[in-house]
Parts: structure tokens; sequence; C-alpha cells
């Protein structure tokens, strides 16, 4: 373990709980040096992405309830987000970064949450614009997040949480789009955390399975729509592609996301945790 300052590569003795930063007036107590025992976000400080509802919502309320300080970007004005942000246009980004580092002096975890379905259909029935825009939100939204979050959490050995999909590892059948762009989050995931490790700086990725919500629910509808398939069959065929025969809820991505931001988690980077209950296959 070492500690970074430009230019100038530190060790630090192992049993240190916090680090001073030269320069700086605070101590930042860092998830990366502190004991493998201890589960509490206790004064990291986290932002969500696309954390107005779903998922990323309910990541931020267990970090918060960890003990973090937790603001959410959301490009949706009515969730009531910290920040009205498209995470995939740079300059909504760079002045969201700006602003944080504003409100909030640095950042120890950058969840990044955002991610769109978009088009179902088969590849030759696919509209391209429709492919283009889901992969430039979920993969390109991903990136330009963490280019602008990684001069901060290089200043607090931080980490990054990518949350990608099984779809991510399996494929997708209808989903083509959506897919590449998870797959692309995970290789990231890797590239990250190889880039990054040196600088004691995490990057790992969460694969849910199915989680009950609206979301999933819009999903089965317009996947029943391109098949003729009922609803309630495309359901019943996601159940049962799970080991565990049952879709998952948000609390569960976030209980995952809250051990993987925690000292806890110091030395696992570069992972992909699927919590799906077993998705065992993506064909019905
Ligand atoms: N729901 C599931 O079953 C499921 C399964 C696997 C993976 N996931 C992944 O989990 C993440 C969250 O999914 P969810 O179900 O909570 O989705 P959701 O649609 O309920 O919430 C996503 C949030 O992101 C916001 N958002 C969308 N585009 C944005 C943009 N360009 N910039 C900023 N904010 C934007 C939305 O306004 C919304 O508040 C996504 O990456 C999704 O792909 C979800």
């Amino acid at each position: 373990m070492a500690w970074k300052r430009p230019g100038v590569r530190i060790p630090l003795a192992p049993l240190l709980n916090s680090v001073m930063f030269l320069g700086e007036t605070k101590f930042y107590s860092m998830a990366t040096s502190t004991n493998s025992q201890d589960f509490s976000l206790n004064g990291l400080r986290v932002l969500v992405t696309g954390g107005g509802s779903g998922i990323g919502k309910a990541i931020a309320d267990a970090m918060t309830h960890a003990g973090a300080r937790v603001v959410v970007c959301d490009v949706n004005n009515s969730t009531k987000p910290n920040y009205v942000c498209d995470v995939s246009n740079s300059r909504d980004v760079d002045a969201m970064f700006a602003a944080i580092q504003r409100d909030l002096g640095g950042l120890d975890v950058l969840v990044n949450n955002v991610g769109v379905p978009g088009p179902t259909a088969r590849v030759d029935e696919m509209d391209a614009d429709a492919y283009d825009e889901c992969v430039r939100i979920n993969l390109g939204g991903t990136f330009r997040c963490t280019k602008a979050a990684v001069p901060m959490l290089l200043k607090t050995c931080g980490s990054i949480i990518n949350i990608s999909t099984s779809a991510g590892i399996f494929g997708y059948p209808l989903r083509s789009p959506y897919v590449a762009a998870k797959w692309g989050i995970i290789g990231l995931t890797k590239s990250w955390a190889m880039e990054l490790g040196a600088d004691g700086v995490r990057c790992n990725a969460i694969c849910p399975g199915s989680v009950s919500g609206p979301r999933m629910d819009g999903v089965i509808e317009r996947e029943a729509a391109a098949t003729g398939v009922s609803p309630q069959s495309i359901r019943t065929g996601y159940e049962n592609q799970v080991s565990m025969k049952t879709f998952i809820d948000a609390t569960d991505i976030a209980a995952a996301a809250v051990f993987l931001s925690s000292p806890a988690a110091r030395f696992i980077t570069g992972q992909v945790l699927p919590v799906d209950g077993n998705i065992e296959t993506m064909r019905a």
C-alpha cells in the first residue's frame, strides 16, 4: 500500500488508520488504509450517478445509512438530485465535478450507476441511432464521469463502482446495444483497476440480475411486444433462469455497493460481482 503525491511515492505503514495530505489541513479516513473488519463508510464522500430513482437511490440511501456523505446526480430534475447532469454530456459532467470539488472538497467513491435499457430488436431490425444512443449513455457516461473523478480519487485513494448487468456476462438476445455497453463496462473496470491500482484507487463492477421494479416491468412489456409472448410468461422465464427462482431487490445491489466501498474491501479491485441469485442462462 502506498500514498502517492504527484511524482512521489511513499510507502505507508499498514497499521495507519488515516493519512494527512501535505498542503491540506484535513485528515481523510480512507477505505484503503483502514482495517478489514470495518464495514462503515464514515466520512466518505460519495457520488452516485442516476441516483434519483431505482437502484441508484437505493445505493445512495444505504451509503448514507452506513455513514457516508452522499450526493446524487440525475438527468431527471423531478427526482430532486443534488446535481442535474446528463452523464453523456462532457460539459454537464465537468460542471458537476467542479461543483462537487467546491461543495465537498473532494471525492472518495464514484458509483457509475446510470444505465438506460436501449432498444429491443433483432440486429437486422435494430435502429442504428437508438443503438448509438444506448452505448453513448451507458458506456460513454461511465467513461466521462470516471475521467472527471479520477483526479479527485487519486488524492483520496478512493474507489469506483461500475454498475453492469448479468447480461454483460452472458449476452442477451434482442438487447445487443445494452449488452455491448455493459460488457464494455466490465472491460473498463478491469482496465481501470490495472491503471489505477498502484496509486491506491480501486475499481469494481456489480452485475445486478433482474431487479423488481418499474424498469424490469418496462423491459418485460417491450420484450412481450417484440416477441408476441405474454408478459407473465416472460417474467416466469426470467425467474426460471435463476438458481434461486426469484427477482432480487434494489437493496441487495446497495448492500454490495456498501461493502465494496468500505475498508473491509480494501484489497478487492478489478472484480465483477454478480448479485442475481445465480443466473444460469439468459435463454428462456
Ligand atoms: N433494474 C434492473 O433489473 C437492472 C438489472 C441489471 C442492471 N441494471 C442496471 O442498474 C442501473 C440502475 O438501473 P435502474 O433499474 O435503477 O434504472 P432506472 O431507470 O430506474 O434509474 C436510472 C436513473 O438514471 C437516470 N438517468 C438516465 N439517463 C441518465 C443520464 N444520461 N444522465 C444522468 N442520469 C440519467 C434516470 O433519470 C433514473 O433516475 C443501470 O445501469 C441498469 O442498467 C438494472
